[in-house]
């Protein structure tokens, strides 16, 4: 039984560390649960193996080692969970026994996002905690303060002096599929849901990257000490007319029907709504019932959550097909017998990586269920093994590719198969031509997916560079071309030789480099030429391109073929530097300078002065290294980056120091408030 009770342990500190860290769980919500409580009970049933470090100790962590932490002045816990009506009526049964005198519960939607802590001092937004490991948690407020909905002064008068809210940070469906759509198109991995990808984007260093993923929120909990309320109602609709958003779908109940009748009610509208739901939260509405009926190690008594069940359906797995993308990534997915889930006909499920295969034991013909929860492509949460079919034949990932026969590859640490064969494999060749000619790369007109195939197997299109011999008369001469749209191609083609710089970097398909590394290349090396010499730490010292961008960016340039390609492509008439309508250059005060920006600025903002930095001859990097000429200091500046620079010894210069050194003046007023806009 030790064994046992150990290895659930251990198992559950994984799905922790791959639900709070990595952001990629395996288990649904309620399988993680299930497996906790069994734990639990486990651990009552023998105290002889008490474990102090055991997952039933602590609620999970959130904390990613690098934001300043923050100490809770209240805990931050967890809810228990319920599943059934019946629990639901239990919890009723308990709050009778306890409280012995009639009581009202406050039913709430449960959002699925992340819980935030919020300190406001004298209406005025000082402070936002992630919940971390429920004591402590990382100070993300620069992060925070993008959110719209969030007041960063509060409205009216009638506020505590001091006091915290909390509540939850939503990533909305549609900037959700956006994201994901995006990052699809730059065969990035996708996030698995909204809460997923609403904390990963709250734990970014980038503020303004941040700011435009436009995150929501929903207050649910005020807290301090004699704020003087009677209720929890009374103080959530206080604090609606503070300026928090708080949630329409609250009701106060006085019997166990109406909790019921309110669960049902939104377990049909919730789907409707802009974020994502799980379940219900039901609080009992008086503070002073609250105190009365106190905490468990975890949770509160006066508190449950009701969950969701999420949509499943059980159907066959017929057989299971290799995708092969324009990055040689290998995607498993799974055919199915079509079947009905949450009113759409599901006949395919991702089965995203080997890992998971394994993980599932898929076998040809078997029951599995499928999900779809909060996610948008359903997926095979399990396999019904009572349904196993003997004879079905284990799912094995391949280990050539489908379309060109090479030996697939694994990169260590990572889940994904790749063809390592980028210039024979046809999918990657043609996937390249089209990245190349989409409207956000060189938006080349007629050459769609069905065209470039068409292109492709008549021997016109082999490569990239082809793109640029083609002809009119070889065009029409398809049957499926007239000389009309043939002649449209080619115009569209001359066109985009006139597309910009930054574009092109982002059209060659340089793995991890999307639209906006792209713009950041092409600002900080200005010519195709400095930026295929461009040595490894010149790159990493480009705001936001970390190693793992820099790597890839060197070894696409360290590539015969890819050499050749950009030269065919010069020898086109590309655009292969920055144009004049990047920042005209003034003066080279700053040339071979690396210049850090940081803090907040009276006279100008950080993008002007990054432009300025750039039209004197310097270059903005994003981090303090041994490199870093000097830092543009401005008021409060971060503490990590004045360690690093006083360790390395490292000139700090003031604005006015700054702008004198380029030879302009200072503003004569400083704007008020200039470092708010
Ligand atoms: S009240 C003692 N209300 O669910 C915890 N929580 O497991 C009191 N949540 O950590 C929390 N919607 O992140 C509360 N309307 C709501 C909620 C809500 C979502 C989250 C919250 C909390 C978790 C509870």
């Amino acid at each position: 039984m030790r064994e046992y009770i150990e290895n659930l342990r251990k198992e559950l500190h994984q799905h922790n560390y791959r639900y709070y860290i990595l952001n990629q769980p395996t288990l649904t919500d309620k399988e993680f649960d299930d497996k906790l409580r069994e734990l639990q009970d486990l651990e009552s049933g023998y105290p002889e193996f008490y474990d102090p470090n055991s997952p039933t100790q602590r609620v999970g962590s959130d904390s990613t080692g690098s934001f300043e932490q923050a100490v809770h002045t209240y805990p931050m816990l967890s809810l228990g969970n319920t599943y059934s009506f019946e629990e639901v009526g239990d919890f009723y049964q308990r709050l009778l026994k306890s409280l012995q005198e009639p009581f009202e519960l406050v039913c709430e939607l449960k959002y699925d996002g992340t819980s935030i802590s919020l300190i406001y001092e004298n209406g005025v937004l000082v402070r936002a905690v992630t919940r971390g490991d429920g004591v402590k948690g990382d100070v993300v407020t620069a992060n925070v303060k993008t959110i719209r909905s969030i007041p960063l002064q509060l409205q009216g008068d009638s506020y505590p002096d001091s006091f915290e809210i909390r509540g939850e940070i939503l990533m909305p469906w549609d900037v959700f599929d956006q994201l994901n759509k995006t990052r699809e198109e730059q065969e990035e991995p996708l996030f698995a849901n909204p809460r997923n990808a609403g904390s990963g984007t709250l734990k970014l260093q980038n503020s303004s990257e941040v700011a435009s993923r436009r995150l929501d929120s929903y207050l649910y909990s005020v807290l301090g000490e004699e704020l003087g309320f009677q209720t929890h109602y009374e103080s959530l609709m206080q604090a609606r007319s503070w300026g928090f958003k708080v949630s329409d779908a609250i009701r106060v109940c006085s019997t166990l029907d109406e909790v019921y009748e309110f669960i049902q009610y939104w377990d049909v509208e919730r789907k409707r709504l802009p974020v994502a739901t799980d379940g219900i939260v039901i609080k009992v509405n008086s503070f002073e019932q609250r105190e009365e009926l106190g905490y468990t190690a975890k949770s509160p008594r006066w508190a449950i959550a009701y969950k969701y069940q999420a949509e499943k359906a059980l159907t066959r797995l017929l057989s299971v097909s290799f995708q092969v993308g324009r990055t040689g990534a290998v995607t498993p997915v799974a055919n199915l017998e079509p079947v009905l889930l949450s009113g759409t006909i599901v006949k395919r499920a991702s089965l995203h990586n080997a890992d998971i295969i394994e993980t599932l034991d898929l076998h040809i013909g078997d029951s599995v269920y499928v999900e779809k929860g909060g996610e948008i492509i359903p997926k095979i949460t399990a396999v019904a093994t009572e349904f196993r079919n003997p004879e079905g034949e284990k799912v094995r990932f391949i280990t050539e590719c489908p379309e060109c026969g090479a030996t697939l590859i694994r990169n260590e640490n990572e889940a994904a198969h790749y063809c390592p064969d980028e210039w024979n494999c046809p999918p990657q060749i043609r996937g390249k031509i089209e990245h190349f000619v989409s409207r956000k790369a060189m938006n080349i007109d007629g050459l769609g997916s069905e065209t470039v195939q068409l292109l492709y197997a008549n021997g016109l299109l082999k490569s990239v560079a082809d793109i640029y011999s083609l002809k009119v008369a070889t065009l029409s001469s398809l049957e499926r071309l007239g000389v009309k749209s043939a002649q449209n191609i080619c115009n569209s083609i001359q066109q985009s030789k006139e597309i910009s710089f930054e574009r092109l970097i982002f059209a060659l398909g340089i793995r991890y480099v999307g639209e906006t590394v792209a713009k950041k290349l092409a600002s900080a090396f200005r010519t195709i030429d400095d930026l295929e010499r461009a040595s490894f730490e010149e790159l990493i010292e480009v705001d936001e391109i970390g190693e793992r961008i820099a790597t890839s960016v060197i070894s696409y340039f360290a590539t015969p073929a890819n050499k050749q390609l950009v030269e065919s492509l010069k020898q086109s008439g590309l655009q292969m530097s920055l144009n004049d309508s990047s920042p005209e250059a003034l003066s080279s005060v700053l040339e071979g300078k690396s210049v850090v920006i940081s803090g907040s600025f009276t006279h100008h903002s950080r993008d002007e002065y990054k432009k300025m930095i750039e039209q004197h001859g310097g270059k903005n990097v994003g981090s303090v290294s041994s490199k870093t000429s000097f830092i543009l200091a401005g008021e409060k500046i971060g503490p990590e980056k004045l360690k690093k620079a006083a360790a390395l010894g490292i000139e700090m210069v003031t604005e006015e120091e700054f702008l004198r050194m380029i030879g302009q003046s200072l503003p004569s007023t400083p704007p008020i408030m200039g470092t708010l806009f």
